[in-house]
């Protein structure tokens, strides 16, 4: 067995961390095009340093929920067989014991220097004005991936889904690419693959089947039963 597993918001949503498109989601709160585009931090990198501090403060005040637990039981007990990608920018699947955990959209917790490329860890509250440690110039921002730019890891990823017999999308909306997309890539190499949300997304007709509710219940009662098949 080659499980892909494919996360997003909604698995953080019950540690209470907000979704993006949900009723009262954080882009009906934020201009999206202001606060996670380049030309957004360009042109006011204080209002984008404020968005991604509060997130971050967000993030360090929650804890791993039982989804995120399962897919970590899921991993130790299946070694080599599972690639969990997420499009989170928390780090509650490392928190819960994940291990090989792909951040294709970067991480809160992470500083990048746009200048020279060195990474470190994020102070709690990042400002403008912070030199990057190794080059010293004041060009650093959150190490996450904003619309126009590249995620991360593409390679490694397409490289899962090309060996994939079990592909999961679990709390995505899939409205945002090139993660909408992997569903397509696996189903054509013959995965059997499922989705687990709240509710049908709009890539519902994609998958095989649909486990329909909270992350919290479907995901842990979905792990049960692939370990159940015999891992
Ligand atoms: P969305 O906010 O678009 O979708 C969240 C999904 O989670 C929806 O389909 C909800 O129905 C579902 N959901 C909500 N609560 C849930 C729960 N308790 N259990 C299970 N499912 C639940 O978030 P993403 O699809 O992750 O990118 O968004 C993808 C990307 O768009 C993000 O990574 C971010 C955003 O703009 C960047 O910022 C680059």
């Amino acid at each position: 067995m080659q499980i892909v597993i494919l996360t997003g918001a909604g698995i953080s949503a019950e540690s209470g961390l907000g979704t993006f498109r949900d009723a009262g989601g954080l882009w009906s709160q934020y201009d999206l095009e202001e606060v996670a585009t380049p030309e957004g931090f360009a042109r006011n990198p204080d209002l984008v340093h404020a968005f991604y501090n509060a997130r971050r403060a967000n993030c360090a005040a929650a804890t791993p929920n039982a989804a995120h637990r399962a897919l970590a039981r899921l991993e130790a007990a299946l070694p080599g067989q599972v690639t969990l990608v997420t499009q989170n920018v928390d780090d509650l699947h490392a928190r819960a014991g994940s291990r090989a955990v792909i951040q294709m959209h970067g991480a809160l917790m992470r500083a990048l220097c746009a200048e020279c490329g060195h990474r470190w860890p994020a102070p709690a509250t990042m400002s403008p004005t912070d030199r990057c440690p190794a080059c010293r110039r004041a060009a650093t921002r959150p190490d996450v991936v904003w619309f126009g730019e590249i995620p991360y890891r593409m390679d490694d990823i397409a490289a899962a889904l090309d060996r994939a017999t079990h592909f999961a999308a679990i709390g995505t909306s899939g409205q945002v690419w090139p993660a909408a997309g992997f569903v397509k890539s696996a189903r054509r190499n013959g995965a059997h693959c499922v989705e687990l949300n709240l509710e049908r997304s709009d890539l519902a007709a994609m998958f095989h089947a649909q486990h329909i509710g909270p992350a919290t219940e479907v995901v842990p009662a979905w792990v049960d039963s692939l370990l159940a098949q015999g891992g």
